[in-house]
């Protein structure tokens, strides 16, 4: 008799920079009772790491760093991710620009992809969780019950962050977020390890002209589909 795997406990939600995948995951995982991993942090972190450690991102010692470091993501009660590097809360300190510069070189690195997507799989369990990143559906949880894949215009995306920039108190300029943006974009979707792209079975949803609500309501509803499907 051939065992039947059940789906993962997992709703993935990938795409590139500024489709809202943070907000999106946060606010479903509060609608369906669930926790939220973000797994941009963990690679943000393993930059801060690299970074911290003087290393070339790019350059061959990077793993090395990553490796002995102690990468930690949790959810605070408001849903918030909480991240820890060797015991230290660099939350806030991720979101710099000189992490976000260098993010894309670090992350490309299969060593460094391969002790963050093993880290990524030991948060699922027996509880839903909502994953986002880049390679969820694809790669990390290749049976998640739901794969999502937000997209937006790069216009869109730019101005959201820029958006979030200035909310957060931070200097911003429009036309530099752009920049970051699409260069992020296409270092991501042109990597040889695990590149950006919908895995073949995933909704894509495009949130341009979507109000948060709009894109929650048909995530709901999709979710409740699939979770009552298989209990
Ligand atoms: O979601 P974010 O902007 O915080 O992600 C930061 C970077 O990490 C992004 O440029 C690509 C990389 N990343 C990745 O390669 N795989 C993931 N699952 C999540 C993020």
């Amino acid at each position: 008799m051939t065992a039947v795997t059940a789906p993962a406990l997992v709703v993935a939600i990938d795409g590139p920079a500024g489709t809202g995948k943070s907000t999106v995951a946060g606010r479903l995982a509060e609608r369906i009772g669930g926790r939220t991993l973000d797994t941009g942090a963990m690679y943000r972190a393993a930059t801060l790491a690299v970074l911290e450690a003087d290393v070339d991102p790019a350059g061959p010692r990077a793993a090395d760093v990553v490796e002995a470091a102690d990468i930690r993501v949790t959810a605070d009660d408001t849903g918030h991710s909480v991240v820890l590097l060797d015991g230290r809360d660099v939350s806030v300190e991720i979101r710099g620009d000189g992490v976000t510069a260098a993010v894309s070189a670090v992350s490309a690195d299969p060593a460094v992809r391969e002790k963050l997507v093993d880290l990524q799989r030991t948060h699922a369990g027996s509880e839903l969780l909502v994953v986002e990143g880049r390679d969820i559906g694809t790669v990390v949880f290749p049976d998640a019950v739901l794969k999502v894949f937000l997209t937006a215009s790069p216009e869109a995306r730019a101005e959201r962050r820029h958006r979030q920039n200035l909310a957060s108190g931070r200097e911003s300029v429009l036309a530099e977020v752009l920049d970051s943006v699409t260069r992020r974009d296409h270092l991501d979707s042109t990597r040889a390890v695990s590149p950006l792209r919908a895995a073949d079975d995933a909704v894509v949803v495009d949130t341009s002209d979507l109000s948060l609500d709009q894109v929650l309501d048909r995530l709901t509803e999709l979710v409740t589909e699939r979770i009552g499907a298989i209990q």
